[in-house]
């Protein structure tokens, strides 16, 4: 380890500039250390007489010894002298975070051991007050609900583009956002636009012009890129948000690339964000136990995405663009590819994210995910009522490419000889549009802390909504806390409830009832 070469901080790096392969032979030699999992290496023979309570796993559960391996509960520490502390990195933690933050292109990288909902909360509270306005897609993550809720802030919805067809929302188009930032009073206060790009189904938004348009309006540009930490490392990968010019971006690095799951990274970039407060609220919102599994993980996905990140996302495109080809040989399955860039809400694709439409089989994507796991042993990423969705990683081989088509034949058999019944029409009939978009009545943290009572839905008429309420397709909610329920959302929930829709967010799934604020 020793024969390492040092860090390298304080030499010039080139940022932001030049090809991206350039960008990445000058990082090289920086990138091979690993400070984290090398402190670990260093701590392994010392005698623990501290936290926690397993002593590197002389005294855990043989059971569960057996399970995680003996390196595990050795690396297993907490924040000793020798090691570092995330709430103030001093050591081998702010060495990491600095590598990662030049990898990425970032002022300041956070290493988040709460998943990127925990990037999230840290991202949004950094950047918002009580009673600010920050626009936001109605399809967003329920981590950014929780983090405007915790902010005590107002958000301010644009819906996304609808794809009719394959049943899931895409993004916000630049002119519905711009133009809602200029007509909304409350939007041109807004203090921050966050996007979530990319979407779970890997279509993605040029976000470069988008970016300008709201730094001219004075406001910040968030963006929760979980699903894109690695297009940083290939050119046929959309646009990384913040080579876009986004003032913070959340990755989950658990999700994309090697971490283990939860580990995630909050990067930050120029003046817009006050790096004190982030750090205070980074604090406020983090365990002083942060895991070292989670960390050394961390380290370890940015060595190898700095070493070998090109060449492993690579083999990820490939196995995926082998996967969707040999799909669209097989009738009644569909997979759309880069055809699908330059509609409304789309400029780029994941290729990665191979999202295989079942619907022509007449059965739904839910059946589908139930006869791969059931029958073959084979667990997706993702179903809805249309589609089921793959993640192809750099982890993947074509062995697992192989089996799954070998699963979509046998799928497609089952379908034809009745085995699997075809009940997508019965659960498709007649499928609603979607209410308008109801007024906001209250603040969506008063209306959950207000005394709350159940009602019928019948009954729920111009009541506020003191709960979330999304159908599976679109995946757009249909009521967020603090909402006023309008006619036409009874009328929409109630057709929703004799459909076998995917229901989630209302604590009564079956929809008889709905939870709204008492006193107002
Ligand atoms: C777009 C998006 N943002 C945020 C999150 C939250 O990530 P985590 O589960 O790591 O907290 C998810 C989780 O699936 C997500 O899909």
């Amino acid at each position: 380890m020793n024969a390492l070469p040092e860090y390298g901080f304080g030499t010039a790096k080139i940022r932001n500039s030049g090809p991206l392969r350039q960008e990445f032979q000058h990082r090289k030699l920086f990138h091979k250390r690993a400070p984290i999992i090398e402190s670990l290496f260093a701590y392994r023979d010392t005698v623990r007489l501290h936290m926690p309570g397993h002593r590197g796993g002389k005294g855990a559960d043989p059971l569960l010894l057996s399970l995680l391996g003996h390196n595990a509960f050795v690396s297993d520490v907490t924040g000793v002298p020798a090691m570092d502390e995330l709430h103030e990195p001093h050591g081998c933690i702010r060495k990491a975070q600095e590598l990662a933050a030049d990898l990425f292109g970032a002022d300041q990288t956070f290493f988040v051991v709460n998943g990127t909902s925990g990037a999230i909360h840290t991202m949004v509270l950094s950047a918002l007050n009580d009673g600010d306005y920050i626009v936001i897609p109605r399809n967003i993550h329920k981590s950014i609900l929780s983090a405007i809720i915790l902010a005590g802030a107002n958000p301010l919805f644009v819906q996304p583009v609808y794809e009719e067809y394959l049943g899931f929302a895409l993004g916000v188009e630049e002119r519905t956002l711009i133009q809602y930032l200029e007509s909304n009073p409350d939007a041109r206060k807004a203090k921050a636009v966050l996007l979530v790009n990319p979407t779970y189904y890997g279509t993605s938004q040029n976000l470069t012009s988008v970016c300008q348009a709201i730094h001219e309006r004075s406001k910040l540009l968030l963006v929760d890129e979980a699903h894109g930490p690695h297009f940083h490392f290939h050119r046929s990968m959309p646009e990384p948000a913040l080579r876009s010019g986004a003032d913070a971006v959340a990755h989950g690095a658990h999700k994309m690339i090697g971490a283990l799951t939860q580990a995630s990274m909050l990067h930050i970039q120029g003046p817009g964000i006050d790096r004190a407060r982030t750090k205070a609220w980074f604090q406020y919102l983090t365990s002083t136990s942060a895991s070292y599994l989670l960390l050394a993980s961390l380290d370890g996905a940015r060595r190898q995405m700095a070493l070998h990140g090109r060449e492993l996302i690579e083999r990820a495109i490939e196995l995926a663009n082998l996967l969707r080809e040999e799909v669209n040989h097989i009738s009644g399955l569909y997979c759309f590819g880069h055809e699908i860039t330059g509609q409304p809400g789309v400029d780029a694709l994941d290729p990665t994210k191979v999202t295989i439409t079942v619907k022509e089989l007449g059965i739904t994507g839910y059946q589908a995910e139930t006869y791969l796991r059931d029958r073959m042993g084979i667990q997706v990423e993702m179903s809805d009522l249309y589609n089921i969705l793959i993640i192809v990683s750099f982890g993947n081989t074509g062995e697992d490419i192989r089996a799954l088509l070998e699963g979509l034949r046998s799928l497609r058999h089952a379908v034809e000889t009745g085995e699997i019944p075809e009940t997508l029409q019965a659960a498709q009939q007649s499928v609603p549009n979607l209410p308008p978009v109801p007024e906001m009545a209250l603040n969506p943290r008063k209306a959950i802390q207000g005394k709350c009572a159940r009602l019928p839905l019948e009954q729920s008429v111009r009541r506020v909504s003191a709960e979330v309420v999304t159908c599976y397709p679109p995946g757009i909610p249909v009521l967020y806390p603090g909402e006023v329920i309008s006619h036409e959302t009874v009328d929409y929930l109630q057709m929703i409830r004799k459909l076998a829709f995917g229901i989630s967010g209302p604590e009564d799934k079956t929809l008889s009832t709905l939870r709204v604020v008492e006193d107002v």
